[in-house]
């Protein structure tokens, strides 16, 4: 692994290999405090981020790396001056070891790998994908499973420009006998591509249009915020399926409620007590996964 892409480029021996890093940093983490000393890794956002920057930073911190960082790249003097995202991607990997980047932009991350001296991890790319986000989310659910093979994971809230979900839905394909449900309003259906996509390696895909058309016993709810920053078209609608305790209480006790992360309205406060409610853990598993992942590229780098 050179680059972090996007989640068509994970194999599942390549996430079992990531899997068993993290746990290996989870149980022992004094033991990797000076992995990459030495490494800089420059967080390059063009799109606000308070986990994935921050938990990424951490995990370049407790690597024993140092960060340079733009939490505001649109505002950085080069944008603004007009400059061009290669030219700034050829300019910062002059600086660095390693480029994380967040952009508007669906073709941002394969546009700067194509220009970059150092390893590029794609952060978010628009309403395209965001696979650090989906390893992690792989990683959680196999936490809480202890397996992914013959799973039934139901995707809700909005399908069309949820990256979390585009990505996560690549990777669960890797894997046999999945079922997906995606439930989400009509004009948020999860992209043909994307259905498409699950349709050739075998996925069974089933959208649905209300909260009882997902069987009782899914094995994991994985809930999105509505991406309101990307309607051009306000007449979209924001309103959510809501997850609160009585919703909850319609599903299984072995089902799992996940969530990216920020959440509004979709999911109520009153599931946070509720053992199944994982997203808190799901979010402080993204460091260590990050941590992996960050390892295995600037590692094999010095030394390739
Ligand atoms: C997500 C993102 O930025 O795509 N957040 C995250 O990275 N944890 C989800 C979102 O913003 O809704």
């Amino acid at each position: 692994m050179y680059h972090v892409l996007s989640c068509d480029q994970f194999s599942r021996a390549d996430l079992e290999g990531i899997f068993r890093l993290t746990d290996n940093i989870r149980a022992q983490p004094r033991a990797f405090r000076t992995a990459l000393a030495g490494k800089i890794v420059a967080t390059v956002f063009y799109e606000p981020s308070t986990r994935t920057r921050l938990s990424f930073e951490a995990a370049v911190l407790r690597l024993g790396g140092t960060v340079i960082s733009t939490e505001n790249a649109k505002e950085m003097s080069s944008a603004i001056k007009g400059e061009s995202l290669p030219d700034t991607i050829r300019v910062i990997g002059g600086y660095c070891d390693a480029i994380v980047l967040r952009h508007p932009d669906i073709r941002s991350a394969e546009d700067a790998a194509r220009v970059s001296q150092v390893p590029v991890l794609n952060a978010g790319s628009g309403s395209g994908e965001h696979p650090t986000q989906a390893v992690l989310d792989v990683y959680t659910i196999y936490q809480y499973k202890q397996k992914i093979d013959g799973l039934k994971v139901a995707v809700l809230g909005d399908l069309l420009f949820g990256r979390t979900v585009h990505s996560l839905v690549k990777l669960l394909a890797l894997y046999e006998d999945i079922t997906i449900y995606g439930l989400s309003h009509d004009v948020l259906s999860l992209p043909e591509d994307y259905s498409a996509y699950l349709e050739a390696r075998g996925i069974r895909y089933i959208p649905c249009r209300s909260l009882p058309e997902i069987p009782p016993e899914v094995d994991v709810l994985y809930h999105t915020r509505t991406q309101t920053e990307r309607f051009a078209n306000t007449d979209l609608p924001i309103e959510e399926f809501v997850i609160d305790k009585k919703a909850l209480d319609y599903f299984s006790p072995h089902t799992i409620l996940m969530h990216p992360l920020p959440r509004r309205n979709e999911i109520a406060p009153d599931v946070d007590g509720d053992r199944r409610a994982v997203f808190f853990a799901q979010s402080h598993y993204g460091m260590y996964v990050r941590m992996s992942l960050l390892h295995s590229i600037l590692k094999q780098d010095s030394e390739g």
